[in-house]
């Protein structure tokens, strides 16, 4: 079973398709990244002019690359939410005409829960080109009950899954997502965008101790917040540097040291990765799921995956850096899952965006 999947919730333009549910064929990504790195963050319009440029030679090079023809292909799958209004559009219009040309069943996916599912892809296709790219996949595909800390730009939550389908939230955010606030705290810096891969460059040369940011109290057992910590760092680099809270956070990072940048950068990474690994750890000692997986951008912080690994006692596993950022894979993949458990399908005439889908 072959799964065409295609994502362009934010500012990737990303193809692939996916075998059996496990097995990479190709992933095209094509990022308007960075067309957005002056800015210090995505623009939506600049992101949908993007994807419409960037949908179909993305989607024949897919093809291409996995050595496949639409008879080859078994069913296309898109994210319909949650992202960006127009950049979701040019996905979901692109999956809705071909599914009518090809005559094939379309998936509608929500982007968080593909998130989790590039931890299904275990394998490269035995004649795909990516062969030749080093990818490093998990052994064996995650068990149920399985535990997913889904870490992003846009959504932080604990999700425990007794089965594909079903599924119960533990805990979400109340605020910020974490690769948001790695992302504010990036800018009040002066890092470039993406922040999460800057601050954590930066976080190498400084001590994680220097800086004692709080973590946010909340009500629920396993939600989260970002919010209080991103704005103690604003305080402690206005201190820094003897201002008060009425200094302008723009001004901020041409006044600041790079040594200081590195204590502020360790410590507020050390502090929100313990916050999200605090939780992860009490709800595997409540739950005891077979496997945790770790899915979303902030995947790929080397801190994350460290700290996991040393705090839960079985093998914590996550995703080649490549599908731990959006990409079409995890859609494809999700999209598998979809078609052999007889999950509904969408109907091409009328798909509909879901810009703040939750999962
Ligand atoms: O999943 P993703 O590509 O897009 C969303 O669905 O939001 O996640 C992007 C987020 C950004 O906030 C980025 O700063 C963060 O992932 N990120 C990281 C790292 N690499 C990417 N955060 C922390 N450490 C990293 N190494
Ligand atoms: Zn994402």
């Amino acid at each position: 079973m072959k799964i065409l999947g295609i994502e362009t919730s934010c500012d990737e333009t990303a193809v692939a398709v996916v075998e059996d549910g496990k097995k990479l064929l190709s992933n095209i990504v094509a990022s308007s990244m960075d067309l957005h790195t002056k800015y210090g963050g995505v623009v939506p319009e600049i992101a949908a002019r993007s994807h419409i440029e960037a949908i179909n030679p993305a989607i024949e090079q897919a093809l291409t690359e996995a050595n496949c023809a639409w008879d080859d292909i078994d069913g296309i799958a898109v994210t319909y939410g949650a992202g960006l209004g127009g950049s979701l559009l040019v996905g979901v219009l692109a999956a809705r005409t071909l599914a009518i040309i090809h005559k094939k069943p379309l998936y509608a996916c929500n982007h968080v829960e593909g998130h989790v599912y590039a931890n299904f892809i275990t394998e490269i296709g035995a004649n795909s080109k990516l062969q030749k790219t080093n990818y490093k996949m998990p052994a064996q595909a995650p068990e149920f009950p399985l535990l997913a800390l889904i870490v992003s730009g846009g959504h932080t939550q604990l999700v425990l899954f007794n089965d594909h389908f079903d599924y119960e939230i533990l805990g979400r955010t109340h605020d910020d997502a974490i690769g948001e606030a790695f992302d504010k705290v990036a800018k009040i810096l002066g890092l470039p965008y993406p922040g999460g891969p800057s601050v954590s460059k930066k976080a190498l040369d400084g001590n994680p101790h220097a800086f004692d940011f709080p973590k946010a109290r909340v009500p629920g057992k396993y939600d989260f917040s970002f919010s209080g910590p991103k704005t103690a760092v604003l305080r402690a680099a206005q201190a820094a540097i003897g201002k008060d809270y009425t200094f302008p956070s723009f001004k901020l990072a041409e006044r600041l040291s790079e040594p200081q940048k590195a204590d502020i950068a360790a410590s507020f990474q050390r502090v929100a990765i313990e916050t999200v690994v605090d939780k992860t750890v009490k709800a595997f000692e409540e739950f005891q799921p077979k496997s945790v997986v770790i899915a979303g951008g902030v995947a790929a912080s080397p801190e994350l995956r460290r700290q996991l690994t040393e705090r839960i006692p079985i093998a914590v596993q996550y995703p080649d850096l490549k599908l731990c950022t959006d990409n079409g894979a995890m859609i494809a993949t999700l999209g598998c899952y979809k078609m052999q458990k007889d999950q509904p399908t969408a109907d091409p005439l009328t798909l509909d965006i879901t810009p703040n889908l939750s999962m």
